[in-house]
């Protein structure tokens, strides 16, 4: 890389800040032909997607449903404007001006209401996990390979990372070697708290009959995240949950491992405690979440951090094996050069992830090419940090309202939230059985004599 000495401080601002954008996406013509949605259950998520909706065009609120009216109050004073409001979702269903959903109910309601809205035409935009119960992951299929026409996304929001995708992009690229396992945490400290005002419903994650618990409100994404980046599913989980910590009146577990074994010896191991949120990866740059992807010839560390921390990526280089010990010229010295502890490698030094718009094509005009120089250089340095110019949140809202108008494929579509509910379902399973749990086993559960829908062929990713 050509070194640039006389980077100067008003360079690394000029060249970060061309990172940081706002927001807003702006499509051309997208505010006459904006998707018209609608949105049920404007919680805690709902109201975070809103205020993100509110800064993209290609799409238009015209609709909020939610059964406790302090909720919906909150929706519109974030969304602004005139939606409708509804307290029954097929209401909102039943207005002609909804031509898309948003389904961001607790988990147990996503599937019903997904259903209702597909049947009534609409597209369908639902949060992770995609649905609850094995009986649902079949009927979903069979239902929107039915309806080819409507768009079905799932909220797995780092499919729409650049940072996500450049690492994919290294990984087949083949700059990690053989991808043979990923390890994934996410750590709390403390973790999910029973509010007393809000009941049962209220506090829906920490119970069975409502939630997956940890496994389908963290671990969904970051199973996600091993599938994409090994190219492949799981043949087999098995796990141990407990409630060690969390003692609330909760029956879901506060203390999980979970084992994924994927074909050819590939694993994903996944954790998720309620007593530290030390992150032990990124420098310890960051708290909770992370995910590890390791090659033989080099690993990633990557997060796709929130509105306040963006995501982060880093790659070190594999080592090169230790050089074999000199022969000890003093025989009584060599006892002490012996010995597996004396000759563990150094590790290597962080290096930046470059995203495309970092990558020189050839292409570029004199200006351009010293733009990247001055910002390659500077995410040699440390300097400058790669970032993503826009939240995948942003992206993967615009990419629904994209694809609801031309008939796109979701990155997040069916399949990728379906294998992804089966996991969470049949890991749940291996941790309430103690066993291993085949992948498999889905094929047969929750189906009452008929054959479940043939899953579509996989996509490259
Ligand atoms: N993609 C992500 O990163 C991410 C992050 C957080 C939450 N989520 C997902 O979003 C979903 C909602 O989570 P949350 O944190 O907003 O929960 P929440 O409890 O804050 O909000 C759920 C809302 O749904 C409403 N609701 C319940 N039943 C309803 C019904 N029958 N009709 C209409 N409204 C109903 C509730 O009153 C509440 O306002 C969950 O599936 C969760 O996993 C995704």
């Amino acid at each position: 890389m050509a070194e640039l000495k006389d980077v100067t401080r008003r360079d690394a601002i000029k060249a970060g800040a061309a990172t940081i954008a706002g927001p807003l996406i702006r499509t051309a013509h997208a505010a006459t032909n904006s998707v018209q949605f609608g949105m049920v259950g404007t919680g805690s998520r709902g109201t975070y997607l809103l205020k993100h909706l509110k800064g993209i065009d290609s799409g238009k609120c015209v609709a909020i449903c939610d059964i406790n009216p302090d909720a919906l109050d909150k929706a519109q004073q974030t969304i602004g404007g005139t939606p409708a409001r509804y307290k029954d979702y097929r209401e909102l269903l039943a207005d002609k001006n909804v031509e898309a959903v948003f389904v961001t109910t607790p988990l147990f309601m996503h599937f019903p209401v997904t259903k209702d809205a597909l049947e009534a035409g609409k597209h369908v935009f639902c949060e992770k996990s995609l649905v609850f119960r094995p009986e649902e992951v079949h009927a979903l299929r069979a239902l929107v390979l039915s309806r080819p026409k409507q768009v079905l996304q799932t909220g797995l929001q780092r499919r729409y990372s650049k940072l996500y995708q450049a690492a994919r992009g290294m990984i087949q690229r083949g700059v990690l070697g053989e991808v043979t396992h990923v390890q994934a945490q996410w750590h709390r400290n403390p973790g999910w708290k029973y509010a007393k005002e809000k009941g049962d419903l209220g506090n829906w994650r920490l119970f069975r009959k409502y939630s997956g618990g940890v496994v389908a409100e963290l671990a969904s994404h970051q199973i996600d995240v091993a599938d994409w980046m090994l190219g492949m599913t799981p043949e087999s989980v098995m796990g141990l949950g407990t409630r060690d910590f969390m003692n609330d009146g909760r029956d879901i577990f506060d203390n999980v491992q979970l084992i994924y074994k994927y074909p050819k010896g590939r694993r994903l191991v996944w954790t998720g405690i309620s007593t530290s949120s030390h992150l032990p990866a990124l420098l310890c740059q960051r708290t909770e979440m992370g995910e590890i992807i390791m090659g033989t010839q080099g690993s990633l560390h990557i997060t796709v951090g929130d509105d306040n921390n963006r995501a982060l990526a880093m790659w070190f280089r594999e080592p090169n094996p230790p050089a074999k010990a000199e022969p000890a010229k003093d025989a009584k010295k060599e006892k002490f050069v012996a010995g597996a502890t004396m000759v563990s490698a150094t590790g290597g030094r962080a290096l930046p992830v470059f995203l495309d718009k970092d990558m020189m094509t050839g292409k570029e005009s004199f200006v351009e090419k010293e733009l990247k120089f001055a910002r390659q250089w500077l995410l040699a340095k440390g300097i400058l940090m790669p970032e993503e110019d826009v939240n995948p949140v942003d992206t993967e809202l615009d990419s629904f309202f994209n694809d609801c108008r031309t008939g796109g494929r979701p990155k997040a579509d069916l399949e990728v939230g379906l294998q992804d509910s089966t996991a969470v379902i049949l890991s749940n399973l291996a941790m309430d059985e103690g066993r291993t749990v085949a992948f498999s086993e889905i094929d047969k559960m929750g189906v009452a004599g008929e054959k479940p829908a043939a899953k579509p062929a996989a996509k490259k990713a």
